[in-house]
């Protein structure tokens, strides 16, 4: 089979990764990729906004499957136009795609539900979304309604912030996607990652990850979209997985059909394990990243054998199985991220660095004179596998050490919680 898989991040690189190593693999194209996709699958210059082109590309190109990797063309309905002409799309159509396009939206429908998350209010005016505001208090969060490129959500500590999160949203800080916000009450808890590959109907769990969403060491600093990641989450302990499948994905799957837009992609549930269960803080419709570059390290099972059984609706007789390892990802960063990255440095030694155990992802590359270098915020994925995730932490920060790039960073702590929590545990039982 011949497959198309669309997105240029590390995210990408670790699905064309797998997409590679499947038997039923004939040929694998990307559009656009990167030059660590480009070692995976022949990369190929589409314009992803003009879904007739892709579609005229898949049929001369005989494309048995389109993987869709980041949620932007997912929003703007490329699974739609693509199934229109006949050509199988592994991801949610335009309608599905709005349990992450529209904050509000999946608000309504965990309400209607039953699905539990922060109570909260929805507004397209100033003047009433101040008055809840005033009247709730803080801490709170403000949320821009649609897609912001992770940068819609405030948490705010105090009323000042929360007035200020505000207005940035209805003078168009965020676009489009703030001229309605979402209120929320604030929530307190262990953050996890939940995955599901969805078919309309079957949602099989997918695995479970944390990442670190601040740019700097202790969770301090601005958010990005992860500079590192690991799985599993100890937190989602197989009776967590079953709470959160019976309490929050399978209500949403039900939810998603009754109202003519049947699930089928990735169901990332971003969650909140607070002291009375799992709560749902938000969805996206599509792999983390980086999360999804530490669960293709751990997955076992051939990852083209899934997703067109996720395409065919025939998840029903579908399993996973995982290696019965932790796996951790540290994000090398350009410098002046999460503001504005510095790119053209050069970047020497990644292939000496991915040793045994070792994938280095890339994400923001580019070649320029036969050199790598910098080209984006998020640059490098090293990930790593180990028998625990202290394990796979020392093997990650190994190969990071001997990549000869001054002009990066990285976090020093990525993992520090389950360490932390490993050490105690052998500790105990000492
Ligand atoms: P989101 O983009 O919706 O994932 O939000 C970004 C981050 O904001 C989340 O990972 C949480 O850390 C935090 N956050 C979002 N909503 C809430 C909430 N209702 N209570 C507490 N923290 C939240
Ligand atoms: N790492 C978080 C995300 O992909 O949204």
């Amino acid at each position: 089979m011949n497959v198309l898989l669309l997105g240029s991040g590390g995210r990408e690189h670790a699905l064309a990764w797998k997409l590679a190593a499947s038997p039923l693999l004939t040929r694998l194209y990307a559009s656009p990729g990167n030059p660590g996709i480009g070692g995976e699958a022949e990369l190929v210059k589409l314009d992803v906004t003009d879904h007739a082109a892709v579609a005229a590309f898949c049929k001369d190109k005989a494309i048995g499957l389109v993987v869709v990797g980041p949620e932007g063309p997912l929003v703007a309905g490329i699974a739609d136009d693509l199934r229109a002409q006949g050509i199988r799309v592994f991801g949610p159509s335009k309608a599905a795609a709005r349990l992450e396009g529209s904050k509000g939206f999946t608000k309504d429908l965990c309400a209607r539900y039953g699905i539990p998350t922060a109570a909260y209010g929805r507004f397209a005016d100033i003047a009433s979304a101040r008055a809840y505001v005033e009247q709730t208090g803080a801490p709170i969060v403000i949320k821009a309604d649609g897609l912001a490129a992770g940068k819609g959500v405030t948490v705010a500590m105090t009323l000042d912030e929360a007035r200020a999160a505000l207005d940035a949203c209805f003078e168009g800080s965020f676009g489009a996607a703030g001229t309605e916000v979402v209120i929320e009450e604030f929530m307190t808890g262990e953050e996890a990652s939940f995955f599901c590959l969805c078919d309309g109907t079957t949602a099989l769990p997918f695995g479970t990850a944390q990442d670190h969403k601040r740019v700097g060491d202790g969770d301090t600093g601005p958010n990005t979209g992860g500079m590192g990641a690991y799985s599993p989450a100890p937190v989602m302990t197989q009776q967590m997985i079953e709470r959160t499948m019976r309490e929050i994905v399978e209500p949403t799957m039900r939810g998603m059909a009754e109202l003519g837009a049947p699930f089928s992609g990735v169901l990332f549930a971003g969650l909140m394990i607070t002291d009375r269960g799992p709560r749902l803080i938000e969805y996206n419709t599509r792999f983390g990243d980086p999360e999804c570059q530490v669960l293709m390290m751990r997955l076992k099972d051939d990852l083209l054998v899934l997703l067109n059984a996720a395409a065919d609706g025939q998840l029903a007789h579908s399993s996973v199985r995982w290696r019965d390892e932790s796996a951790l990802t540290v994000v090398m960063a350009a410098r002046g991220y999460p503001g504005t990255p510095e790119k053209g440095s050069v970047i020497r030694g990644v292939d000496e660095a991915a040793v045994a155990g070792v994938q280095i992802f890339q994400a923001g590359t580019a070649i320029n004179g036969g050199a790598l270098v910098a080209n984006g915020g998020r640059v490098l994925n090293i990930t790593a596998s180990g028998a625990t995730v202290g394990e796979a932490q020392e093997r990650a920060y190994t190969a990071l050490d001997r990549i000869d790039w001054p002009d990066g960073f990285c976090r020093r702590d990525i993992g520090w919680q389950a360490v932390a929590r490993e050490r105690a545990h052998s500790g105990m039982k000492a």
